[in-house]
């Protein structure tokens, strides 16, 4: 809709992206609010292993500019009992991801316009071949939403101060989320429970910081808080976005720890979002990379860490500051900037600040490949492999 060959918008181009955007707002909340039958949001998983198993998903975000595309057809599963590190740099579509799991995308400019995320449930049974039936989260109805968010999918944000409300105290919020999803459960239930959890997290005295307000702690109990609230519906998957960024070193190493023990000990997943490759390469059993809105580079976090194969994977990881590195060189960047995620190119994404770049990368956005069982990679160097769809 928009001319490509400026970076203005005439009165016409913006009327009409006005239109446009609010045809297509009232389509997708109009489909939110259509009448659906169980039948219509359930789907079964591809392989039970997985927790949540994402498939071809788009996010979009209609704009006073144009329509960003934030999430642009990005497929990977979530294994169960495993961290799965989502990485790649600011505005590549991570959070806009783990906000589609979640059914949190900012309506109406945001929507998830295409795609399937499968949610592996014990709540619905299974169909008449014996299958284990899954939630299609895309397609569920927001009152049956509330029943698997906050309880077998919860989220850890960046920032515990801005997640937790200043004027209740800890106690009065990690309740709160036992009442929602256990109605049946007793004040003084809920309240040993929560303390239970604190103690969990590493809390030293559990009943005196149940009883304070968020201001009272400091920014690390406050992200060990936040974790007690997070496991405490024993969810089956946490998606953690950028839990540490906001905490001092040492105690960043302590939560990172204490997030790896409680995934092992509860035995959950975990979706681990963070540009920081070194918070990847000590957590991450599985790696998706990240680029302008989809996943070019996905595998075990040997293959990513010890066989790098896209060339922005291979910049990601050679500006890594090292203690090795020669303090007199400047650390490696990556040329160049991520294309505009309203104007898409009709090719391979990187292709502006690639070194590698082929007559191939003149074609169509390239196809992702596997390279191993586990290893997956979308970039034409590799296109003698097999095609896989995503
Ligand atoms: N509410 C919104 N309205 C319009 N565009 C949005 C909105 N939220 C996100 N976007 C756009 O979607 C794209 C992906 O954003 P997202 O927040 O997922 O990035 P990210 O990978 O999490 O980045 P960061 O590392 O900075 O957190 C960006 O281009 C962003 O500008
Ligand atoms: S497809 Fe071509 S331009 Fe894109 S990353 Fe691979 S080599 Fe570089
Ligand atoms: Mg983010």
């Amino acid at each position: 809709m928009r001319n490509r060959n400026t970076n203005y918008i005439s009165i016409k181009e913006s009327r009409q992206i006005l239109k446009h955007n609010i045809r297509q707002m009232k389509y997708y909340e109009a489909l939110k609010r259509r009448k659906r039958n169980v039948e219509d949001y359930t789907t079964t998983m591809r392989d039970n292993n997985n927790v949540v198993e994402i498939d071809g998903l788009k996010t979009v975000f209609f704009t006073d500019n144009g329509t960003v595309m934030s999430v642009n057809g990005v497929s990977f599963d979530i294994p169960k009992n495993k961290v799965v590190g989502v990485v790649g740099e600011s505005g590549c579509g991570k959070s806009v991801t783990s906000l589609s799991i979640m059914q949190l995308v900012q309506a109406p400019q945001g929507q998830v316009v295409e795609g399937q995320i499968r949610f592996n449930t014990d709540d619905l049974g299974t169909d008449e071949q014996g299958r284990k039936l899954a939630y299609d989260i895309v397609q569920m109805p927001t009152s049956e939403m509330y029943k698997i968010r906050g309880k077998d999918i919860t989220m850890i944000f960046q920032e515990p101060m801005t997640s937790l409300n200043p004027v209740f105290t800890i106690g009065n919020q990690m309740d709160e989320v036992l009442f929602v999803h256990m109605p049946d459960i007793t004040a003084e239930d809920a309240k040993a429970h929560s303390i239970e959890m604190l103690e969990k997290v590493g809390i030293a005295m559990p009943e005196r910081v149940y009883n304070s307000y968020p201001h009272e702690l400091s920014g690390g109990m406050r992200q060990r808080v936040m974790i007690a609230m997070a496991l405490s519906g024993n969810p089956k998957l946490i998606i953690a976005d950028e839990p540490t960024t906001a905490l001092d070193v040492t105690i960043q190493a302590q939560i990172l720890e204490l997030l790896k023990e409680l995934q092992k000990s509860q035995g959950c997943s975990i979706m681990l979002i963070t540009h920081d490759l070194g918070v990847i390469a000590e957590m991450a059993d599985e790696v998706v990379v990240m680029y302008a809105g989809r996943v070019i580079e996905k595998g075990t976090a040997s293959d990513i860490f010890h066989n790098p194969l896209h060339p922005y994977t291979i910049g990601l990881q050679k500006s890594k500051p090292l203690i090795t590195s020669p303090s007199d060189q400047p650390l490696f960047s990556i040329p160049g900037q991520v294309p505009n995620p309203i104007n898409l190119p009709d090719c391979c994404y990187f292709k502006n600040r690639c070194n590698r770049c082929t007559e191939k990368c003149n074609g169509k956005y390239p196809e992702t490949v596997k390279v191993s069982d586990t290893h997956y990679v979308a970039c034409y160097l590799y296109d003698q492999e097999e095609k896989h769809n995503g």
